[in-house]
C-alpha cells in the first residue's frame, strides 16, 4: 500500500480509535508559558500536566497528530532532512495501558496497517544504569511478539531514555525505540542499528513515562504512563522509499511553484535545491505560527523574533533564485489550501489574513534591503575612491576589496542589514568582510551598553536610581499583566523610564476598558502586596530563552544573560536594576494610555 500524507493521518488515528483511544487534535504551537518553552517542541509537550497525575477531560487513552516547531537546528535547514515544523503522530496511556499492551499494538501497527516485515523489525530498550533497571519486561514482549533476538538490543541512557533537556518537575522514562532498514545491504557483517551508515531508521518511540524528572534525579510518579511518538514526515518518507524529506507529497506543489518561477529544476544543482528547501520549510512554519490559534506575528522580541528570522532567511533565499513576493504568497496559499486546511481548519479561515502579514513582511524587508544596500554601496564607493587616490600616488598599490569589520556592524546595527547579506553582495563585487572585525564590533557594542549601566550606579547617582530601579520591576509587572489578560502575543515594544515614571509600548491593538485597566492595576498591586521576591541568574542566553525567559531577541546580548524572576509570575532576560522585593513598589496606577502606532499602545504608569 502506498502512503501520501492524508492516508498516513488517516491510518494513524483510526488505529488508535479503534483501541478506545480519543482523538484529541491538535493545540497551540506556541507556548503558554506554562511549560517554559517558546514553542510546542514534542507531541507530549501540553500533556505534561496529565502525565504528572491530573485528570484529562477526554480519558485515559489520548491520541493526536500535533505540530511541533523546533528552531534549534534552523541553521541546518537545507539538507534532506532538517524541518523547523514537523508533527508528530501520539498516543498515551495516562495510567491505564502498560508495556504489554503498547508493545502488542505498535507491533500490530507496524506489520499489519503498514506492511512491515516482522523479521526485520529491529527495536531498542534502555539498557539500565544506576538511575533506572534495565527494561528486560519490553524486551521479553517483543520476543514474545515475534521480533528476533538478534534484532533486539539493549542500549544506554543517551539512546533509550526520554526526557525535555533543561527541565524539571517534568515526566520521562526509558523507551523503546523502533527500526527498519532501508535495504539488505548491510555495510559490513556488524550492520545494525548502531551503525551509523543510514541503512536503518528510527521510525518511532514508545516512552514508558513512570518518573517526575528532579532536581537531584528521578522520582517514580504514582501513574505508569505510556507515551508514543513518530515522526510524520520521516515515516512518510520512508514508506515512500525517499531519502529527501522534502520529497514527500506535503512539499509538491511548493516544490513546483519554486520550480516553475526560477526556472531550475529542484535538485539541478545544490545551492538552489538547499534554496528551495529552506524556503519551503521556513514558509510553513511561518504559515503555522501566524495560523494558529494563538497566532504571533513578526516582531523583533521573543517568539516573533524567531517568526521574523525564519520570514526574512526565507525571502533572502528566495531572491538568490530569483523567486520574488507573488511567488512566495502563493506558496503559502498551496500549504493552506491544498495541504494543511483539512487538517488545520483554522488555516482557511485565517487564509487572508495571513497572507495580509506575509505580504506585510516581505514588503518591510524589501525596505531594510533598499536602505541597506544603498549604505553598502557607499561603503564600496568609498573604498574605491581609495583606491584609485591610493594608485595615483603609488601604482604598486594593492587594492582593498575587504569591507571593514566596523562598517558591516553598523550596516546590521543601523540598517537591520544581516551580515549575512553583506557578505553575498560582497562575494558577487570580488570583496570579503571581515568577520572578526564585525565579530569584534558587535562585543565592542554589548560591553559599552554594559559599563553604561552599570556607570549609573558607580558614578553616585544610585540614589537617584533607586525610586527608577522600581519603575524597572513594574515594567516586568505591568508586562506579565498584560500577557495574563491579552495572551502571549503581547510583547514589549519600547519602555522609556524616569525617576517620575514608567512609559511602556506593547503591541496590542484596542485600548483597554476601565474595567480592564482597574483588573490589570489589580493584579500588579496585588503581586506588590504578596511580597515576591526578585531573583537573579546569571545564565547562557539559550538555556535562557530555553527555560522560558522572555527577551528581546535581536541578538546584542552576550554570551551570558541575567534573568530576573519575580516568584511564578514573570521570568524575563534584563540588564537590571531591580529592586529585590515587590513590596518596594508601594503602589502601582496607570496614568493613561494611548495609541503609539499601528497595533501598538502606549501605558503610563507611577508608583506612589
Ligand atoms: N515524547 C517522545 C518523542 O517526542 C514520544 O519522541
Amino acid at each position: 500500500m502506498k502512503f501520501d500524507s492524508k492516508t498516513l493521518r488517516e491510518t494513524w488515528l483510526k488505529f488508535y480509535e479503534s483501541k478506545g483511544h480519543v482523538n484529541i487534535g491538535a493545540v497551540s504551537l506556541i507556548g503558554d508559558g506554562t511549560t517554559g518553552v517558546m514553542f510546542n517542541v514534542a507531541g507530549m509537550q501540553p500533556l505534561m500536566p496529565y502525565l504528572l497525575g491530573a485528570p484529562h477531560k477526554d480519558g485515559t487513552r489520548l491520541c493526536n497528530i500535533q505540530g511541533c516547531v523546533r528552531t534549534i537546528d534552523i541553521d541546518s535547514v537545507g539538507d534532506e532532512s532538517h524541518f523547523t515544523f514537523f508533527e508528530m503522530m501520539g498516543n498515551w496511556s495516562l495510567g491505564d495501558y502498560f508495556k504489554k499492551e503498547k508493545t502488542a499494538w505498535t507491533f500490530e501497527l507496524l506489520t499489519e496497517k503498514l506492511g512491515f516485515d516482522k523479521d526485520k523489525i529491529c527495536a531498542s530498550v534502555f539498557a539500565g544504569d544506576e538511575t533506572a533497571p534495565r527494561d528486560d519486561e519490553t524486551a521479553e514482549l517483543l520476543l514474545n511478539l515475534g521480533i528476533k533476538k538478534e534484532n533486539i538490543f539493549f542500549l544506554p541512557k543517551k539512546d533509550n531514555w526520554w526526557e525535555l533537556e533543561g527541565t524539571t518537575g517534568t515526566p520521562c522514562g526509558p523507551d523503546n525505540e523502533w527500526f527498519y532498514p532501508r535495504n539488505d545491504d548491510k555495510c559490513s557483517d556488524n550492520c545494525d542499528i548502531t551503525c551509523d551508515c543510514g541503512r536503518y531508521v528510527e521510525i518511532g518511540n514508545d516512552v514508558y513515562m513512570q518518573y517526575e524528572k528532579t532536581e537531584t534525579g528521578y522520582k517514580p510518579l504514582s501513574n505508569k504512563n505510556v507515551d508514543t511518538g513518530f515522526g510524520f514526515e520521516r515515516l512518510l518518507m520512508f514508506l515512500n522509499g525517499l531519502t529527501d524529506g522534502y520529497k514527500i507529497d506535503i512539499f509538491k506543489g511548493v516544490i513546483s511553484i519554486l520550480e516553475n518561477t526560477s526556472g531550475i529544476k529542484y535538485g539541478e544543482n545544490a545551492e538552489s535545491t538547499k534554496a528551495m528547501r529552506i524556503i519551503a520549510d521556513h514558509l510553513r512554519t511561518a504559515t503555522m505560527l501566524i495560523g494558529d490559534v494563538n497566532g504571533i506575528l513578526p516582531s523583533n522580541v521573543g517568539a516573533g523574533y524567531i517568526l521574523r528570522r525564519l520570514m526574512r532567511r526565507a525571502i533572502r533565499y528566495a531572491r538568490k533564485i530569483s523567486v520574488g513576493a507573488d511567488a512566495l504568497l502563493n506558496i503559502i496559499k498551496e500549504y493552506i489550501e491544498n495541504v494543511y486546511g483539512e487538517a488545520y481548519p483554522l488555516l482557511i479561515e485565517k487564509e487572508e489574513y495571513i497572507l495580509n502579514e506575509v505580504n506585510k513582511e516581505i514588503d518591510k524587508f524589501n525596505k531594510t534591503i533598499e536602505a541597506g544596500t544603498k549604505e553598502f554601496e557607499k561603503v564600496v564607493n568609498g573604498i574605491n575612491r581609495k583606491n584609485q587616490f591610493m594608485k595615483m600616488t603609488n601604482p604598486d598599490y594593492k587594492e582593498e576589496t575587504e569591507i571593514g569589520g566596523k562598517a558591516a556592524f553598523r550596516l546590521f546595527d543601523t540598517f537591520g542589514f544581516p551580515l549575512e547579506m553583506t557578505i553575498e553582495m560582497a562575494d558577487e563585487i570580488g570583496f570579503t568582510v571581515d568577520v572578526d572585525g564585525y565579530n569584534e564590533a558587535f562585543k565592542a557594542h554589548q560591553e559599552l551598553a554594559r559599563s553604561t549601566s552599570a556607570g549609573v550606579f558607580k558614578g553616585g547617582l544610585a540614589d537617584d536610581s533607586i525610586e527608577c530601579t522600581r519603575y524597572h520591576t513594574a515594567a516586568h509587572l505591568l508586562l506579565a499583566g498584560l500577557r495574563k489578560m491579552f495572551g502571549n502575543t503581547v510583547h514589549q515594544k519600547g519602555s522609556n523610564i524616569t525617576q517620575e515614571r514608567l512609559r511602556f509600548d506593547v503591541s496590542l491593538d484596542r485600548k483597554l476598558t476601565d474595567e480592564e485597566v482597574a483588573e490589570l492595576e489589580k493584579f500588579i498591586n496585588d503581586a506588590i502586596k504578596a511580597e515576591i521576591p526578585v531573583t537573579k541568574e546569571v545564565m547562557p542566553v539559550q538555556v535562557a530563552f530555553d527555560s522560558g525567559a522572555l527577551g528581546d531577541f535581536g541578538a546584542k546580548y552576550g554570551d551570558e544573560v541575567s534573568v530576573y524572576t519575580i516568584g511564578d509570575i514573570s521570568k524575563e532576560i534584563c540588564g537590571g536594576p531591580h529592586v529585590t522585593n515587590t513590596k518596594e513598589l508601594r503602589t502601582f496606577k496607570i496614568r493613561k494610555q494611548e495609541a503609539c502606532s499601528a497595533g501598538v499602545r502606549r501605558f503610563k504608569a507611577i508608583l506612589k
